[in-house]
C-alpha cells in the first residue's frame, strides 16, 4: 500500500495551475506517482487517500482513462476547481474505486459532508423508497419529507425554525437577508436602519456574491468586484475592535466561523463567542454562526 497524501494547499486555484503541478500534459507513466514508491504530493485539493496500489499499474495501458477523463473534462467543463488528479468510479463503505480499479480509502466524503460511506443499505433504502414514492415537487405545495426533516432538527438543535437551502453559501444569502429585514422590521421607524456586516479575518462564507462579500481573501473576492458593499473585516478574536464596531449601531450582523474551516483550523476562543453573543445582543445585532463544513 503506498501513501499518497494530497494537501490542502490553495483551494480555489484555477485547476490549470494543478495540471501543471503533476505534469498531466505529459505521458507520466503514473499520475499519482504510485509507481515510484512512497511519495509525498502537494496538491491543491483535500483528498487524504490511501491508496491500494502495486508497481504493476505504472504504465498499464488502463492508466489512459484517467487522463481521457481529465482531458475531456477540461474541454467541456467549466474549470472551477483544482481537482485532484483521481477519477473516481464507484465506491462501497469507506472505500473508493478508480477507473483503473485502483482502491482508496476514502478519508474526506463530500468534505464535511454526506460522510456516511459509499453504497450505505439503509440510505439506499430510504432513498428508493422516497424517490418510488414521490420524486420531487416544487415549493408550491407542502410535501411530508420537509415537514418532518425540519421537525426533527428544531428538536436537536437550538433553533426554533429552519430554512432550507441548497449549499452553504445559499444559506449565508438567506443570513444575509434575514438580517436586514429583521433589522428594518425591528426598526420600522428608523430612516437608515442598519444594513452594514462584520466579517472576521480568515473567513469563508461562500462563492456567491453576498457569501463572497463576507470573505476575507482578497484573492476570492476580487475578480468578481464590486461586490456588496459594508462589510468590514476584522481580526479573528480581537474583541476590542470588534465591540467598538458593534456599538456604533450600523452592524446588521456579524458573521462568525467558530472553527474556520477553510482558512485554516482555528477555534475562536469560548470568550470571544460569549463577547459577540452579549454585544450583538446589547445592540440589537443577530449573531450568525456559520458552521457549515463543522461536523
Ligand atoms: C464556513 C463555510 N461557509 C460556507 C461554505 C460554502 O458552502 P458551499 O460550498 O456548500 O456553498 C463553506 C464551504 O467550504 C464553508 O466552509
Amino acid at each position: 500500500m503506498s501513501s499518497v497524501h494530497v494537501c490542502l494547499n490553495n483551494p480555489l486555484s484555477p485547476s490549470r495551475t494543478l495540471r501543471r503541478s503533476f505534469s498531466l500534459h505529459r505521458e507520466t507513466p503514473s499520475l499519482l506517482g504510485i509507481g515510484n514508491g512512497r511519495r509525498t504530493l502537494h496538491a491543491i485539493a483535500c483528498l487524504n487517500v490511501e491508496v491500494e496500489a502495486t508497481d504493476s499499474n505504472a504504465g498499464k495501458p488502463g492508466l489512459l482513462k484517467s487522463k481521457e477523463v481529465m482531458e475531456t473534462e477540461a474541454r467541456v467543463l467549466v474549470g472551477t476547481y483544482a481537482r485532484a488528479p483521481v477519477v473516481l468510479a464507484s465506491g462501497k463503505g469507506c472505500k473508493l474505486y478508480d477507473v483503473e480499479g485502483r482502491e482508496y480509502l476514502d478519508m474526506s466524503a463530500g468534505i464535511a459532508v454526506n460522510a456516511l460511506g459509499h453504497g450505505d443499505e439503509d440510505w439506499l433504502k430510504a432513498v428508493v423508497e422516497q424517490a418510488t414514492t414521490l420524486t420531487h415537487v416544487s415549493n408550491m405545495y407542502y410535501s411530508l419529507p420537509q415537514v418532518e426533516l425540519a421537525k426533527r432538527l428544531v428538536a436537536s438543535s437550538f433553533a426554533d425554525r429552519v430554512f432550507f437551502s441548497n449549499s452553504g453559501t445559499e444559506a449565508n444569502e438567506a443570513a444575509i437577508k434575514f438580517s436586514r429585514k429583521f433589522q428594518r422590521y425591528t426598526h420600522p421607524d428608523a430612516k437608515e436602519p442598519a444594513t452594514e456586516f462584520i466579517s472576521f479575518t480568515n473567513s469563508f462564507h461562500g462563492r456567491t456574491m453576498g457569501a463572497l462579500a463576507l470573505t476575507s481573501k482578497e484573492h476570492y473576492r476580487s475578480p468578481f468586484e464590486p461586490v456588496m458593499p459594508g462589510v468590514t473585516f476584522l481580526e479573528y478574536g480581537n474583541i476590542q475592535v470588534t465591540k467598538e464596531l458593534i456599538q456604533q449601531g450600523r452592524t446588521a450582523a456579524v458573521f462568525v466561523e467558530p472553527i474556520q474551516g477553510e482558512g485554516g483550523i482555528y477555534s475562536a476562543t469560548k470568550e470571544f463567542l460569549q463577547f459577540l453573543r452579549s454585544a450583538c445582543d446589547d445592540a440589537g445585532t443577530l449573531l450568525v454562526f456559520d458552521e457549515v463544513i463543522i461536523c
